[in-house]
């Protein structure tokens, strides 16, 4: 789809306020194939707003949002995933009244084709082996970190170019939390972008190929991971040392 294109999502001055207060105020960001990108900044900042935006579950009051090189800015999430982008949005909000398998199919609403849906299912049970074995298992039922890992199964299903995920982290043990990024890489390295937005800067910063830092609502800072890792104000502002 996007193949080639040396920015798969160009996002231009985006804006957006809550009833007259101002969450986003022109953000420009650019995702290319085969990249993690993060997106960092407190609480408040404005990354799910942003992130919302670029997925569809907003519209956008002001700039462009581009995706493999159509515009998008005014398409909605059900017009998004099948150009190839997915969000796994912030708290997981799986359905916990179905199944694990329910919920991955769900992921894969716009695949009409029951063949390939199913082989996508395999290969996230393979990717997943924990789901695997709880595949009649109610989500509600699962862990916390296990309703994570289906949460980005869910996305995956639909085979995004590019994968959005909103505080993918948020409530996980240290060890689960490892997991997770590890993870994460590997879906990278099987062909999916990361957008990937974390209050836990020095994995994201880690994993990620560069970053942004949001400051209410703002970019204050755009820059290759690394070299965000050994900055001071960085590393004071979020890393804690
Ligand atoms: N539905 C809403 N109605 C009104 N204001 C909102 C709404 N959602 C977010 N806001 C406000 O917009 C600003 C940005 O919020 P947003 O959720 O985008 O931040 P965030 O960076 O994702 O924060 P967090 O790290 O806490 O998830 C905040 O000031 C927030 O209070
Ligand atoms: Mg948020």
């Amino acid at each position: 789809m996007a193949h080639g294109l040396t920015r798969m999502l160009d996002v231009k001055g985006l804006s957006y306020a809550y009833a007259g207060a101002v969450a986003v105020s022109d953000v420009s960001l650019t995702v290319g194939p085969g990249e993690i990108v993060a997106l960092l900044g407190a609480n408040g900042a404005g990354k799910s707003t942003t992130v919302r935006m670029i997925a569809g579950a907003m519209t956008p009051q002001g700039g462009t949002i581009r995706f493999g090189g159509r515009d998008v800015t005014r398409a909605e999430c059900h017009e998004m995933v099948p150009l190839g982008v997915a969000l796994c949005p912030e708290g997981r909000l799986i359905m916990p009244q179905m199944t694990v398998m329910e919920n991955l199919l769900m992921g894969a609403y716009t695949q009409r084709d029951l063949a390939k849906r199913q082989e996508t299912l395999a290969e996230m049970f393979a990717f997943f082996p924990r789901l695997a074995e709880r595949r009649e298992q109610l989500g509600g039922l699962m862990s916390g970190g296990e309703q994570q890992m289906l949460a980005i199964a869910r996305a995956l299903m639909s085979r995004p170019g590019l994968l959005i995920l909103d505080e993918p982290s948020l409530g996980l043990a240290p060890k689960l939390v490892a997991e997770l990024f590890q993870l994460l890489r590997k879906v990278n390295e099987a062909g999916t972008a990361i957008l990937l937005v974390e209050q836990n800067a020095r994995q994201a910063l880690r994993i990620s190929h560069r970053a942004y830092v949001l400051e209410k609502g703002r970019t204050v800072r755009s820059d290759l991971s690394s070299n965000l890792i050994d900055d001071d104000s960085i590393r004071s502002a979020f890393l804690g040392v």
